[in-house]
């Protein structure tokens, strides 16, 4: 009897840890029909609400310093499969964002042969985009087949997938927000220590640029408005705020499965991030031990007390208790009105780098699609350690958990 119990717990695990780990594809141009994804894994029984993802769609369309095509852009989401009066199946997901602008772009971006046509073809590649290295991987002479997938359009349907996951981590009282803190060289004050997701969620609904200072605010705006008389572009620094996360979330065990490791690389696939850091991050190395490392006590009732979060919440590649405390840096964007030099490949001559319409500054809308890669990757882990078919089946493990930890520190004294 014992034996059967052990083997059939054992292959729960198994199936957590590798058999039905939570997955998603997404495809679409930025000018096609629609963005589709597709999205296996979640549990059956999660209330989808769709008021709250029309809303994250909202956000990531907004943010000062926008270009003309979140203006005729509408995110809607479709569901099309894997939901059924307002709760998931446990069948595969099945969502669709169509694209308004498509209907201007019918025959350029035509699935048809005879419909083939040199129109807004490019072939004079814009540094600091993918037109390049696609062209020469793929060998498309038209770099359009290259930018219309590796437009950052795509992370609409990551927002509407990435907040799927935020909804299953809400239930179990994980909650995220993100803010913009460094935009163009415009540094906002640090956060306050107190100031948690809550704050930072009331803060941003009313900010321009989901920036927690005001007056910094309006020093990024004014830098935006001069970048645009420029003809120019910004990047800056967005930070994800987790909070409610248990103890024990990804693994020291094994490199694929740290956590830090896989938090960094959920934001890093965002289109124009090129830094990640986790807490203190860089300023750490400039630090001694004893002014980074997050000191433990006991306090009332074996609740563990930290007298600083350093660590932003990650320690051995797992959670360990605290909020997790993460930043990314993007790059300005790489589409400039004042066209930066390049080269035809069809000529072979230099000549100015092709000019799409384009945001001049995004680090605001790449903070929601922060927050939702931050969600995904968490729900992720989440799943791999409480994981079931079903909402019930992951409450039941959840609950086991919050006992046998209390049980375990409680029995350390
Ligand atoms: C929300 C968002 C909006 C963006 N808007 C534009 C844009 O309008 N024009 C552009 O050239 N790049 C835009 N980018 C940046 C490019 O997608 C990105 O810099 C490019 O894909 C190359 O980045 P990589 O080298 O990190 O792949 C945007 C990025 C994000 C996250």
């Amino acid at each position: 009897m014992r034996a059967v119990l052990l083997l059939s717990t054992g292959w729960a695990g198994m199936q957590n840890a590798a058999g039905r780990i939570m997955r998603y594809l997404t495809a679409g141009e930025s000018h096609g029909p629609a963005l589709v994804g597709i999205v296996e894994g979640l549990p059956a029984g999660l209330k989808i609400e769709e008021d709250y993802l029309q809303r994250q769609l909202a956000r990531r369309q907004g943010g000062y310093g926008r270009g003309g095509r979140m203006a005729i852009e509408k995110d809607q989401i479709q569901f099309l499969a894997g939901v059924r009066f307002g709760r998931t199946t446990g069948s595969p997901l099945a969502l669709m964002i169509a694209n308004k602008d498509w209907q201007n772009w019918q025959e350029v971006m035509s699935p048809h042969p005879a419909a083939e046509t040199d129109a807004r073809k490019i072939t004079c590649p814009r540094p600091g985009h993918a037109d390049l290295a696609g062209g020469i991987k793929y060998f498309h002479r038209d770099l359009r087949n290259i930018l219309e997938r590796a437009s950052a359009r795509e992370t609409a349907m990551r927002v509407a997938i990435g907040n799927i996951a935020a909804l299953l981590l809400n239930h179990f009282q994980i909650r995220g927000a993100g803010y913009v803190c460094a935009l163009g060289g415009v540094e906002a004050a640090p956060r306050p220590p107190a100031w948690g997701v809550e704050m930072i969620r009331r803060k941003t609904v009313s900010s321009q640029l989901y920036c927690l200072d005001g007056e910094a605010e309006q020093q990024m705006i004014a830098a935006i408005d001069r970048a645009r008389e420029e003809g120019d572009t910004l990047g800056g620094i967005f930070e994800v705020v987790v909070e409610g996360l248990p103890p024990g979330l990804g693994s020291h065990v094994q490199a694929d499965r740290r956590l830090d490791g896989r938090l960094a690389g959920a934001l890093m696939s965002i289109p124009g991030i090129k830094g990640v850091e986790i807490g203190l991050g860089f300023a750490a190395a400039a630090k001694q031990g004893s002014e980074v490392h997050d000191t433990m006590r006991f306090a009332a009732g074996k609740r563990i007390s930290r007298a600083s979060n350093h660590a932003g919440g990650l320690e051995g590649g797992m959670t360990n208790g605290e909020p997790l405390v993460i930043r990314a840096a993007m790059k300005p964007i790489p589409t400039l009105q004042k066209a930066l030099s390049s080269i035809d490949l069809a000529t072979g001559k230099t000549e100015d780098a092709a000019v799409e319409r384009a945001d001049v500054c995004a680090v605001a809308a790449a903070a929601v699609i922060g927050e939702a890669q931050v969600a995904w990757e968490l729900a992720r882990a989440f799943l791999e350690k409480f994981g079931g078919d079903s909402l019930l089946e992951i409450e039941a493990g959840w609950r086991d958990y919050q006992q046998l930890k209390q049980d375990y520190l409680g029995g350390g004294s």
